[in-house]
């Protein structure tokens, strides 16, 4: 009974995108982009030079390579995933 609890959260969970959410959200704290940003970066329109998720995930992309984090493209897609959630709040596909 546990098994089929635990795997129908685990469903939930991964069909509702939170597990890349989580995922993102602890790569981002282990490469420490909070030591150059806060989280006007990401929330202030009027800061933020990012207009679509796409954009965002660009800068994701850029900012992980220049401080050597050495993320896989799945990698910048969940950090992505959890900015956007977070903060950013674009309509996005996935
Ligand atoms: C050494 C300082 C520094 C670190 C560390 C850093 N960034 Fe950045 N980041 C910048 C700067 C400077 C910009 C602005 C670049 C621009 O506007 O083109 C930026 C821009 C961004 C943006 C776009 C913000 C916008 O305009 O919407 C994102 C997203 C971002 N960084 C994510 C990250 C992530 C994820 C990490 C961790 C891997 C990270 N950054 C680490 C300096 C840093």
């Amino acid at each position: 009974m546990m098994k089929i609890m635990t795997m129908m959260f685990m469903m939930f969970f991964v069909t509702c995108g939170y597990a890349e959410m989580i995922r993102g959200k602890q790569l981002f704290d282990k490469a420490q982009c909070m030591a150059c940003h806060n989280s006007e970066d990401f929330k202030d329109k009027t800061i933020s030079k990012s207009k679509t998720f796409e954009q965002m995930k660009e800068k994701v992309s850029a900012c992980q390579i220049n401080n050597d984090a050495q993320w896989f493209d799945d990698d910048e897609h969940d950090v992505a995933m959890y900015l956007n959630k977070e903060y950013y709040h674009f309509k996005q596909k996935e």
